[in-house]
């Protein structure tokens, strides 16, 4: 497999954590996603969703929209998506915080993204024997109501044993600090996997938790991002975003890969159904 990392980005990558690199995807491929995002959104229907806000019984039902998309595409809701009376504040455009989890396997453009030959290059580049495609997810951090995404590592939710999780996070808009750029703890990747989410065994799931320490603020920096760079995350790098206050939104898309020599074990959040097993590229 030819390199795609220089030996400075990898050598970047493996002290910080994570590895910014500008220019990956062209102004068309972020367009493709962005109008593929939207025909999905045109599709869906709010109202099948949104009564799910009003009961507790319904909640449950939330959750199971939820635990049940690995291998799915759905759309999910902004926290501050609905008003008292349970009306969306405003177009449902505007109010889908996420597309999960199975773009990448269901969708042909989003297929074809994500399975570039570049992407196979970068996973072998840091390592992974055998990468396969988990999970993809579709961030719009809408204008006004875009909602933080508290500290955390991504193999909280995508365990293998040994660890292997890696994120490939795309900003298909520019990124910054006023409409919710990421953020990251450069070199904390080297600290260890402080929470583990699982299936409980009664339809929902638990965090197990190693090290119940809150991740450090100090050492903190923005990784603000021009539309079409690519950020690579190792699994336990530490990294959050803010709120969008700002009236501009922030699409991005994320897909995040697994080595398939590794364990994935059962109780595993994300469930892929039969007819679907994980795949490479
Ligand atoms: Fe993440």
């Amino acid at each position: 497999m030819a390199r795609v990392l220089s030996e400075p980005q990898r050598e970047t990558f493996a002290r910080d954590g994570f590895l910014t690199i500008e220019g990956f995807a062209d102004p068309a491929a972020c367009r493709a996603l962005i109008d593929r995002a939207r025909g999905i959104v045109d599709d869906f229907d709010p109202a099948a969703v949104r009564s799910v806000f009003s009961t507790r019984r319904q909640q449950h039902t939330t959750d199971d929209y939820f635990l049940s998309s690995g291998g799915e595409i759905r759309c999910f809701f902004e926290e501050e998506a609905f008003d008292d009376t349970g009306s969306l504040r405003q177009d449902k455009h505007l109010s889908i915080n996420k597309i999960g989890h199975a773009l990448h396997d269901r969708d042909p453009v989003f297929d074809r993204f994500s399975r570039d030959p570049r992407l196979a290059g970068i996973c072998a580049d840091v390592g992974m024997a055998d990468p396969r495609l988990i999970q993809s997810m579709y961030i719009f951090k809408q204008p006004r109501i875009g909602g933080e995404v508290v500290c955390h590592q991504d193999s909280t939710f995508l365990y293998t044993e040994p660890k292997s999780c890696v994120g490939l996070w795309f900003a298909l808009e520019d990124a910054t600090v006023e409409n919710g750029c990421m953020w990251g703890l450069p070199g904390r990747h080297r600290e260890g996997l402080r929470k583990r989410m699982v299936r409980d065994g009664r339809g929902g799931v638990r965090m197990e938790t190693f090290d119940p320490a809150p991740f450090p603020t100090e050492g903190e920096v923005p990784l603000e991002a021009p539309a079409g760079t690519l950020i690579l995350l190792h699994g336990e790098a530490p990294h959050r975003s803010g709120a969008n206050r700002s009236d501009r939104s922030r699409h991005a898309y994320a897909v995040h890969v697994i080595d398939g020599a590794c364990d994935y074990p059962a109780d595993n959040w994300l469930r892929r159904p039969a007819d679907l097993p994980v795949r490479g590229f």
